[in-house]
């Protein structure tokens, strides 16, 4: 995670959800811990500053909305297709255009598919494609991606101090309960994972490109590609075996999965293993200023 404040003189201007920064900005504090987020609006809620622009970057969409200080969404979410070849330059422009219709925000949280630290990206498994998750790498992508500063080319373009982390630590942050040791699973175009315990983010690890059955990976396994593959039903039967395999390795005391492939889950995966709702990967931005949850 980061948090990068852009440098307001000679930031970009904000082609943005959120007007320019001025000399003046500063970062605007959550409360010490944030109320759970939710993506229905509570009649006759007045939304409370600070304003947060979520954003959740994914293999095959783009989507956004703003969060008010309870986590309530004030803007219907904007979604759009991503687009490939998708070098850095790109995604920003295609993100700047996806929230300039949104109200304006006082800070920016994003989730990327990757490995994040420090507001740099370390892995961009499909953006490094040249037609999508899981075709051709190119290296020309590779080069660009590596080390790219996502958190300060984001602060720089809206205008906002930005905070950048893992897409499923963000889902995993606005579901958790803050009990024990908690596993939150996505699953979408790749698979997403993030473990918390008692409520704090552990650091990341890329389960998704981790050997699972037969040499392949979490994402080869359990990833959409394979969905579409080997059907639902069969599909249905690693995703049990992926959850047994994580809970004889963590030994959780609670599984969430989330991600747009989890309504796909038929019957139950045990009493310790609950389905959650695809929102989250917006909702779970404003934790990402909430130090009682994500701290790496
Ligand atoms: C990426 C993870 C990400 C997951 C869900 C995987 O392909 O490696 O970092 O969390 O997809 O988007």
């Amino acid at each position: 995670m980061s948090d990068t404040h852009p440098s307001a003189a000679s930031a970009a201007p904000a082609a943005s959800a959120a007007p320019a920064a001025s000399a003046a900005s500063t970062t605007p504090q959550a409360p010490a811990t944030t109320p759970a987020p939710t993506s229905t609006p509570v009649p006759g809620h007045k939304p409370q500053a600070p304003f947060t622009l979520a954003i959740d970057i994914g293999g095959t969409g783009l989507k956004a909305s703003v969060l008010d200080a309870t986590g309530a969404m004030v803007a219907d979410r904007v979604v759009v297709k991503t687009t490939y070849p998708c070098p850095p330059s790109k995604m920003i422009d295609d993100l700047a255009a996806l929230v300039a219709p949104l109200p304006p925000a006082d800070r920016v949280s994003a989730g990327f598919p990757g490995m994040v630290r420090n507001g740099l990206v370390l892995s961009a498994p499909h953006f490094v494609t040249l037609h999508g998750p899981g075709t051709t790498i190119d290296p020309g992508l590779v080069k660009q991606w590596a080390a790219f500063d996502l958190a300060g080319a984001l602060a720089a373009r809206l205008g906002k101090p930005t905070r950048v982390a893992n897409d499923a630590d963000i889902q995993g942050a606005a579901v958790v309960k803050g009990k024990g040791l908690e596993l939150v699973i996505t699953l979408g175009t790749g698979v997403g994972t993030a473990f918390f315990y008692d409520g704090r983010l552990l650091p990341h690890l890329e389960f998704a490109h981790h050997p699972f059955l037969k040499g392949d990976t979490y994402n080869e396994q359990i990833g959409d590609a394979a969905r579409k593959e080997i059907g639902n039903q069969r599909w249905n039967k690693r995703v049990r075996k992926a959850v047994a395999t994580f809970r004889a390795l963590s030994f959780f005391d609670h599984c969430y999965i989330g991600g747009g492939n989890a309504k796909k889950i038929h019957g139950t995966l045990g009493s310790d293993v609950s389905m959650v709702d695809n929102a989250a990967g917006i909702l779970g931005g404003i934790r990402l200023w909430d130090e009682s949850h994500i701290a790496v």
